[in-house]
């Protein structure tokens, strides 16, 4: 967008950014050799010896970019979907790219979405969050409302349950964004559910809760209460700004730790009743069919989990052997996590990860490994486990305990086959 508008006003310093662009990932690379090679090298560096156009120009002035996005130079970092995996793009789902984020934030414009009725538009002074049932006082709250209740900042991830679930059977998708990029990790603001269940009264025979969404879709999950009294929240920010059309503004229901489907977002109402209500999304779907014919369901919380984002098929290694950043993220929807192991010979050794920014219950972890790689090929593995005892499984063991039919909540562990070359691909180890 900001170039084009440069285009208008600026020729000559376009003609400049214009070639610098198309070669941009060339002179990336050049530079990072030239770094590590700086004393030996045979031929000046124009990186170093060249007055730069941005050295030259002055830029853009305060009044360009009214609302901030990020250089031109990282247009591949979004969000992308896998057209075949849904019949149309308006029921259907689009991945995080956690190749390319660091720390534990998932960027606003980042986040995956997943809409069973395409983004609802919604006017906030229109809407109305209703909550009735088996309540003393049924109550519908505007927006100006819920803002004058006290308010909380936490920060959650939020996973689809069908993250990693087309890769039951098999290694399918090429790339971390695909394999588990149905998760987001978010700054959320809000109001704890508790408090406006308060303000209604829940009666004594109330103990479930019933979101419903105002989308399309009318999204329901039955809650029990016990869950809505003690960690959901009714947000309105995210990251500290409004919640995101995707990401249900102008109000969502954060239920920490628990599946994404739960989440309801463009939350409308609320109702309070004495059983769950197994409507659609609990019965016929989140819900994992077992080798006896019997189903799971009720499967709330997510397990414990983690991924390699660093090295992986979309981000190869691109500097050769030595020094080596391995980078990825864990979470466990009961609580922190304790450490997680990587292991670059398919788990026969693991060695502890270094888990570095803050560690939050329910919240993503961020962890590295930095080693000497030799340049030979590698099965890379990372392997979380939770504050309360709980590892993640390997894909085999996963398969015996559930059999091979299951889509949900596949927390096992990932396998990357590094090549000599640097390029990395999706395997399982058997
Ligand atoms: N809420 C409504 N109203 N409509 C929906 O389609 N999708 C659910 C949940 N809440 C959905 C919804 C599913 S399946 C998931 S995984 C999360 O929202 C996705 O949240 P996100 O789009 O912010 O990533
Ligand atoms: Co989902």
């Amino acid at each position: 967008m900001s170039l084009s508008h440069r285009d208008d006003q600026k020729e000559v310093v376009n003609v400049g950014r214009r070639r610098l662009l198309t070669s941009g990932a060339a002179g990336g690379a050049t530079l990072l050799a030239s770094a590590t090679n700086a004393l030996s090298a045979s031929k000046p560096d124009p990186a170093i010896t060249e007055i730069q156009d941005w050295n030259r120009y002055t830029g853009d002035g305060v009044d360009a970019r009214p609302y901030g996005t990020p250089s031109a130079f990282e247009k591949d970092v979004v969000r992308r979907n896998v057209p075949w995996l849904t019949a149309d793009p308006i029921a259907s789902v689009n991945f995080t790219p956690l190749h390319e984020l660091d720390g534990i934030i998932t960027p606003n414009g980042l986040c995956f979405e997943r809409h069973h009725g395409g983004i609802a538009e919604i006017d906030p002074a229109e809407h109305r969050l209703m909550i009735n049932g088996l309540v003393e006082r049924p109550l519908v709250f505007t927006m100006e409302d819920l803002m004058r209740f006290p308010r909380v900042n936490r920060v959650y991830f939020l996973e689809c349950a069908a993250n990693t679930g087309m890769e039951w059977r098999g290694a399918q998708l090429n790339g971390c964004q695909f394999t588990h990029g149905m998760i987001h990790n978010v700054m959320y603001t809000g109001v704890p559910l508790r408090l406006l269940l308060e303000e209604a009264g829940v009666k004594t025979a109330g103990k479930w809760v019933l979101p419903e969404g105002a989308d399309a879709s009318h999204m329901t999950r039955s809650i029990p209460l016990e869950k809505a009294l003690d960690d959901c929240i009714v947000a309105f920010k995210m990251n500290g700004e409004a919640l995101r059309p995707e990401q249900g503004y102008p109000v969502r229901l954060v239920v920490p730790g628990w599946e994404g489907n739960m989440w309801v977002k463009w939350l409308r109402r609320i109702e309070v009743g004495d059983q769950p209500w197994h409507h659609r999304e609990e019965t016929s779907k989140y819900t994992d069919l077992l080798e006896s014919g019997k189903a799971r369901r009720f499967t709330w919380e997510m397990d414990v989990k983690s991924v390699i984002t660093n090295p992986s098929p979309q981000a190869p290694l691109t500097h050769g052997s030595g020094h080596t950043v391995l980078s990825g993220v864990a979470w466990s929807g009961s609580g922190k996590v304790k450490r997680v192991d990587v292991s670059i010979d398919g788990g026969r050794n693991w060695q502890t990860s270094r888990l570095d920014g803050p560690s939050l219950s329910k919240s993503m972890h961020r962890f590295y490994f930095d080693f000497d790689w030799d340049g030979s090929e590698m099965f890379l593995q990372s392997r979380a486990m939770d504050e309360n005892g709980q590892v993640q499984p390997t894909k085999n063991q996963l398969r015996e305990a559930r059999g091979p039919n299951s889509v949900y909540h596949n927390n096992s562990i990932q396998t990357w086959h590094v090549k000599p070359d640097g390029s990395a691909e999706n395997v399982e180890i058997s």
